[in-house]
């Protein structure tokens, strides 16, 4: 069993992403997802100085246009079968949050810091989908690298920490391989 709701530490090692293309109605309403947002800002932050930001995308439509520019401007001799692919994650699942680092570069915390704590909010933003029934999915894929995607959905030095899809599972989740933890855990001295 995979995100297993009975208490915090079955859910924890119980933890399963899904797959946005498998991911269906419902998501969250508006109240939930105020709520799992709300839940992911509560997350370690040396400096109080919250270098994160998150965007909702509300028009796939228009998302899927600027995937599609995008990608056509960065591989001019793709098929289309390829631009297909290519933003197909654009009507994924019925939610769709961009999580942004927003670094604060005056700041005297190191920015690896600043980018540890993005990621733990990252980690949060799952969770707190989970939390509420659903699945979530923490996908970067070509999409938060291509810089007219950056320049059209991040202001001055943010960048795309990842592509966050939430919906109801339609198929069973599988288990991934994960770490043996004799191979990872050591003792000091
Ligand atoms: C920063 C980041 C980016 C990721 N980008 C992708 C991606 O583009 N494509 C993909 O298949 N998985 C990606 N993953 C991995 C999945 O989100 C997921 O963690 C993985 O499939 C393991 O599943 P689990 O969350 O159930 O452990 C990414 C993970 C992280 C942390």
């Amino acid at each position: 069993m995979f995100n297993d709701l009975s208490s915090v530490a079955a859910y924890l090692k119980t933890r399963r992403s899904g797959k946005p293309r498998d991911m269906i109605a419902p998501g969250p309403d508006r109240a939930q997802l105020d709520l799992i947002l709300q839940t992911a800002m509560r997350t370690p932050d040396h400096g109080k100085l919250f270098p994160w930001r998150f965007v909702e995308v509300t028009d796939r439509s228009a998302f899927a246009d600027l995937l599609n520019k995008a990608f056509c401007a960065a591989n001019p001799d793709a098929r289309p079968v390829q631009i297909e692919a290519a933003i197909a994650p654009a009507h994924m699942a019925p939610t769709l949050i961009i999580l942004l680092f927003a670094p604060q570069e005056s700041s005297k915390i190191p920015l690896c810091e600043q980018e540890m704590s993005v990621g733990a909010v990252g980690m949060n933003l799952l969770h707190a989908a989970h939390a509420h029934g659903f699945v979530g999915s923490w996908i970067t894929g070509w999409a938060s690298y291509d810089p007219l995607v950056r320049a059209a959905i991040c202001q001055s030095e943010e960048r795309i920490a990842g592509m966050f899809f939430i919906g109801t599972p339609a198929l069973g989740l599988e288990e991934r391989p994960r770490p043996v933890p004799n191979d990872i855990i050591r003792q000091w001295p």
